[in-house]
């Protein structure tokens, strides 16, 4: 686009002088609306095929039209330095002034019956429906990556912790598929948004709504949207669809945050219970032994960034008055990063997660910690007839006898048991095996392994559907 193009505003009538030039790059969008330009030319094309059918121009015009705009796409898509070197405002100015250029008065007939306003309410829409699509083919990937580690590791125990405190032992596959459970609904909640987003605002004009006899419902299948907006003035002012968006993807950041923080620790020597990939670690430039974990640091860190886009927007559209206000233009730079962001954490977490050794022996010998099975003497008085809390009180003296003496409860002599409480004889060695305080949660959802490969085969089944669906 030639300069003097570029100086031809959508909007030029009314004034004397062109804006000063220091506030026509602050209030331009160009520089990132640009990735609207497939939405743009769609709309653009949709929105001719309207006016041809409602007589505001004739048949051969309106082919005119979509040639023409077709060769401007193709011509976008190869050619980077037109793009870089306009100075359009936006993305709507972009296609217009070439429309111009190429068709002359033709090109102008094109905006009638249109507003900015309309466009970029239903382009942002049409980009967030593509989004999410996009981040939940990541999100399949990384519960992909999380079954196929859940079904190679189903015989590895681990220690289960509350506080970060031994609590009780768990299957590390029970482990992988409690965060797989928390990404599924992150896939739905993207859906949702995407859901809430597909609903055309377009032919809703500058707020009031469109003087020609356009029909909406049919622009809006041309679009690939299931309904039409309701209301004018609120198909231009709304945002919820964004802000929804940026709610299930900052929630999945959140998710993914809390993964990387139990990679982090089961990375430190500590814990040892993995062996950090070398092509997803990074070493440091003065302690030649050091693997660190950055993939996963920075997916955590990167959490920040996205919850940044939820909240900036969330601020921008507090207080504003109905109708488009230009304050909604913020909309589109914290969606983009935040989209950006998310869709790179999530793929860099499935690789790294896919990737990753689990150290079955560290896991296994730290799922022996006998404390591990405090609940099995509580729940094995139980059995006995002995109400649970006077049960918790006995185990727990055991417990700290056990500690006091420094050996292990599974050591205990059963006379020495006895004198906590009559009915404990020799068969409590057998519950006090981990393999039988992990068989014991057998309910679905618990983490005996039967029920464990039962929630396997249900998690891919619920994946193969997403997957069909994408
Ligand atoms: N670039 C603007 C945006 O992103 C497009 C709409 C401009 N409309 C207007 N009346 N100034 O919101």
């Amino acid at each position: 686009m030639s300069d003097a193009a570029s100086q031809r505003k959508m909007w030029g009538g009314r004034f004397e002088r062109g804006p000063d030039a220091s506030f026509y790059e602050f209030e331009r969008s160009w520089k990132f609306d640009r990735r609207l330009l497939p939405q743009e030319f769609a709309l653009d094309r949709a929105w001719a095929r309207a006016i041809t059918r409602a007589g505001i121009v004739t048949k051969e015009e309106g082919e005119q039209l979509i040639s023409a705009l077709d060769t401007l796409e193709t011509r976008a898509k190869s050619d980077a330095a037109w793009l870089d070197d306009s100075k359009a405002e936006d993305v709507h100015h972009f296609v217009e002034t070439a429309l111009l250029e190429k068709l002359g008065p033709l090109g102008a007939k094109l905006h009638t019956g249109r507003s900015r306003n309309d466009m970029v309410a239903t382009e942002f829409r049409m980009y967030v429906k593509d989004a999410a699509r996009e981040i939940r083919c990541a999100i399949a990937s990384l519960e992909t990556a999380i079954a196929a580690q859940a079904e190679r590791n189903l015989k590895v125990p681990m220690p289960g912790n509350t506080h970060m405190q031994h609590a009780q032992p768990l299957l590390l596959s029970h482990w992988l598929l409690a965060h797989g459970e928390a990404f599924h609904r992150d896939a739905e909640r993207v859906a949702a948004s995407a859901a809430r987003a597909d609903v055309c605002p377009l032919g809703s004009g500058a707020l009031a709504g469109c003087a020609f006899p356009l029909d909406r419902k049919a622009l809006a299948q041309d679009l690939g949207f299931s309904s039409i907006s309701a209301n004018s003035l609120d198909a231009v002012s709304d945002r919820d669809f964004a802000l929804e968006y940026l709610f299930a993807l900052a929630t999945l950041a959140m998710h993914l945050s809390r993964l990387a923080e139990d990679f982090v620790l089961f990375a430190s020597p500590e814990f040892g219970f993995v062996e950090l990939p070398d092509e997803f670690s990074t070493g440091s430039s003065l302690m030649p032994q050091k693997k660190n974990p950055d993939a996963w640091e920075l997916i955590r860190g990167k959490t920040g960034r996205i919850y940044g886009g939820l909240f900036a927007l969330l601020t921008t559209m507090k207080g504003l008055p109905s109708s488009y206000q230009r304050d909604l233009q913020e909309d589109k730079e914290n969606l983009f990063q935040a989209h950006d962001q998310a869709l790179a954490v999530v793929r860099i977490a499935a690789a790294t997660l896919a990737a990753t050794q689990f150290r079955e022996d560290r896991l296994r010998a730290a799922a022996q910690d006998p404390a591990l099975v405090a609940t099995e003497v509580a729940d094995y008085l139980v059995t006995f007839g002995v109400p649970f809390r006077e049960a918790h009180e006995i185990a727990g003296k055991v417990f700290q006898a056990a500690e006091k003496e420094g050996k292990s409860i599974r050591e205990m002599p059963v006379a020495r048991l006895k004198e906590f409480s009559p009915v404990f004889d020799g068969n409590l060695v057998t519950a006090l095996t981990l393999e039988s305080a992990l068989a014991r949660r057998s309910l679905p959802g618990g983490t005996a392994p039967g029920a464990v490969r039962a929630a396997l085969q249900e998690f891919k089944a619920r994946l193969a559907k997403l997957e069909t669906e994408l």
